[in-house]
Order: C-alpha cells, then structure tokens, then sequence
C-alpha cells in the first residue's frame, strides 16, 4: 500500500496510544510458562505480537477471545512440542526470547522468519545460551535455527551489549535451569521481563545493571498493558515539529528504561507535560500533553541510548527541525534492526531536504532545515522508517509519496486512523 502525506496545519485533539508491543510479547510468552489460565487485557494487535500469539499456541495454549480488548490464554497443556516449524515472522522480540524459553524444553522445534528476520544476528542469544548448555544447529547464526532442547545450568554472564532482548532470552533460560542465573550489561536496558516476573512472582534480584534469576515458576495472574511508548513517539513528534499542535496521548507507559525520548526532547526545548502517573501491572504510566515548540538541538548518547533505542530515527526527524547540531553516537545496532536504520534514516531524511550524515555509530543532523517533500520516501521494510517518513511529511512543503506502507502493521496498524483523526489540513 503506497500513501501520500499532505502538509499539516496542525494535531489537535486526544488519543489513546494502543498496547505496548514489548510488553504485549513478554504477557503472552510468560502466560504460557503459568501452567494455568491468564487474563490479558489492551493487548497490542501488531503482526509482530500475533507471531508471537501464534507460537505459544503451537506450543499447546488455547486462546479464547472475551472482547476486541481482553483474551484469555489457557496454557494447562503448555508447553509441548509443536507439531510445525514456529514461524517468528518479522519480530527480533519473539525470536529472541522463544529461543531462551525453548533451549530447555525436553523436546526439539524450529524457528523461522521472513527475509528481514533471517538476515539479523541472533549470535548475540545463541552463544550464551550454549555456555548454559544449550544446543542449536544453524548456518552463521541466522533463522532457520534448530533447537535440540536439553537441561540448562544458570551462568553469571557479562554482556558485551546492552540488549533488553539478550537479557530476557537469558533470564528465560534461567527460569528453567539449574541454580541461579545472572547478566551484566554496560548499560540498562529496558527492564519489563524484570517488572513481569516479579508481578508473576519469580525469583528475582535487581543490582544495577545486574539482574539474577532462579528456578522459578511464574503463576497466573491478569495482566492489563500500558500504551507504547515507542507509537506514542510519533505523535509526540508530530506535535512538537507542527505549528498550532496541542495534543493529549493518554495511557501510556512511562518506565524510566523506555523515556529516554521524553528526557531528551525535553532538553531540547520541547513543551510536554507528564500528567496523572499512576502503575497498572507492575508498570508506570501517564498521560502526554504535547504543544508545538521551538527544538533546539542536542547530543545523545551512552547510557541514554538504550532507554530512546527504537526512537532514534524520529528523534532524527525531530532534530531536523532543531536550531542547531545534533549528534547521535553510540548507537551502531541500529544496524542490526528490521533494517539498517543509520542509513535508511539519513538516505530517506535526504531526499526531504534535511542535512543530515551518517557515521559509523549515528548521525549528526544540522537544523532547521525546511522540508522540501515532492519525492518519494522508501519504508526498507521497517515499520519505524514508514511511520517516522509519514511525521516527516506533514511538515513538507510539498506532499510525499511512501511505498508500501503497510509494514506500519508490525507494531502499530492503527497508525493512519489515530493521526486521521488528529491532523488538521
Ligand atoms: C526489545 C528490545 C530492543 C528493541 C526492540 C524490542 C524488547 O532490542 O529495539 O524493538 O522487547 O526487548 P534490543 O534489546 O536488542 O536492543
């Protein structure tokens, strides 16, 4: 599906931001691990998350729908070994942390995914898995990958990356194996398997950046999910670059490990009010205003990287409206993600009009740069790169044709109809 994006006199109005993929994928897989019957409610309905739906019930859940917000996943007979291959899809998040979940099962299975998925490095899972004991055939370590499950022995691991992913796959294995589990990493990434396990009453310890498991079984308790902080980005963006924008994004998830995008649009000048902080499900969240402002620019980067990861390339939107220079460093994954997002981001931004250079760790962006449009933008298969080329759009002097917008399905298909309803031509 190819759209146009016409300019934008402005986002007015109030929405509710829909369920927050990370947290949606970690409610279904742990609810599997119960052995008993789980609530979940305001669940995201991205593909990515349905992958991840789709999985658990190969693996033997029964999956019994209450409304359009609130299914109910019975996972008695869970888990058993599939009868097929498990396909992941498009989604990093389900092949990650399945992997550490399935690597000490008595049984063997198969994961794959589409193109996408099987060109991205999964070496970052497997190698400290096999250190627990585990077992994988696969070529280069990329999908498909076979699984010989085995008995696991925790290990205390000291992670090279920052990786909420790495971590959860490995705090899943730890839930299965023998004595305690442990993962170190530079930075702290962010931490809802930590928040879920608790809530579902493992046994776990938090020390800085170290976070230790133990043989654990998680028990069946509801589970009602926040608004995405990550969708909410786009919104709070649009808001901020479009004149004569005041908008309220309700519901969502504020966890200190997933705003980083708040703090630093806030150093940069950014008008946005925290409203009414409250917790449901172990998390805590708000309610956004945002009001057009003038952005000035900024640097990012360190610990703050993984806590605005998958934010970054509408931060660069951002910062091309931005008096000044901004530099983002340290932030080399973003090549490893649904598309290499350091070059996606500056080729696709380019072609707008803005100033903007790639580096082997970021981009650097010189502001304010009006935005020209009158081209068509390129999505690389990447649900992050459709969505932020459409906030681009609105302020293009002239409309922007992007091709196959429909990968906006992964996390967020009720994109176009929330920013509908807010947009004013
Ligand atoms: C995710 C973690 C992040 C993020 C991804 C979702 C998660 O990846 O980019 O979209 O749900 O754990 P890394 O942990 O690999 O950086």
């Amino acid at each position: 599906m190819d759209i146009i994006v016409n300019k934008s006199k402005g986002l007015n109005g109030s929405i509710e931001i829909p369920a927050d993929k990370s947290i949606t994928h970690r409610a279904f897989m742990f609810a599997a691990l119960t052995k008993g019957k789980v609530k979940v409610s305001n669940f995201s309905k991205g593909a990515d998350c349905m992958s991840t739906l789709k999985i658990i019930q190969d693996l033997g859940c029964s999956i019994e729908y209450l409304n359009e917000k609130e299914l109910i996943i019975n996972a008695k007979d869970a888990i058993k070994k599939p009868q097929i291959p498990l396909d992941c899809g498009n989604s990093g998040t389900t092949t990650r942390l399945m992997m550490g979940i399935l690597a000490g099962q008595n049984f063997n299975c198969k994961l794959f995914g589409d193109q996408s998925l099987s060109k991205r490095p999964m070496k970052r899972v497997i190698a400290p898995l096999e250190l627990m004991g585990a077992k994988f055939f696969h070529n280069d370590y990329k999908l498909p990958i076979e699984i010989n499950g085995t008995k696991l022995n925790g290990i205390d691991y000291n992670s090279p990356l920052a990786s909420a992913q790495v971590k959860s796959c490995l705090l899943l294995a730890g839930l299965n194996a023998e004595g305690k589990t442990s993962f170190t990493e530079p930075y702290k990434s962010r931490n809802h398997t930590e928040l879920m396990f608790e809530y579902m009453g493992a046994t776990i310890e938090t020390s800085g950046n170290k976070v230790t498991v133990s043989k654990s079984q998680l028990k069946p308790v509801d589970i009602n999910i926040c608004g995405d902080i990550s969708s909410a980005a786009f919104f709070i963006v649009a808001a901020l670059i479009t004149p004569n924008s005041d908008i309220i994004i309700r519901n969502v998830g504020i966890n200190e490990t997933r705003s980083g995008i708040l703090d630093i649009l806030k150093s940069m000048n950014a008008n946005i009010e925290i409203l009414d902080k409250r917790i449901i499900s172990n998390e805590e969240i708000a309610d956004i205003r945002v009001k057009y402002s003038e952005l000035k620019g900024t640097t990012i980067q360190g610990a703050i990287i993984p806590r605005l990861i998958d934010e970054i390339p509408i931060i660069a939107v951002a910062a091309t409206q931005a008096q000044g220079t901004t530099i983002i460093k340290d932030a080399q994954d973003l090549r490893n993600k649904e598309a290499d997002r350091i070059t996606a981001v500056k080729t696709e931004l380019k072609k707008l009009g803005a100033d903007i250079e790639e580096t082997p760790d970021g981009l650097i962006i010189n502001g304010k740069k009006e935005l020209f449009g009158d081209c068509e933008i390129e999505c690389y298969h990447d649900h992050r790169i459709a969505m932020s080329a459409y906030v681009a759009g609105l302020i293009c002097k002239k409309p922007i044709k992007i091709n196959e917008f429909q990968w906006v399905d992964i996390s967020f298909p009720e994109f176009l109809n929330l920013m509908n309803g807010l947009i004013i031509y």
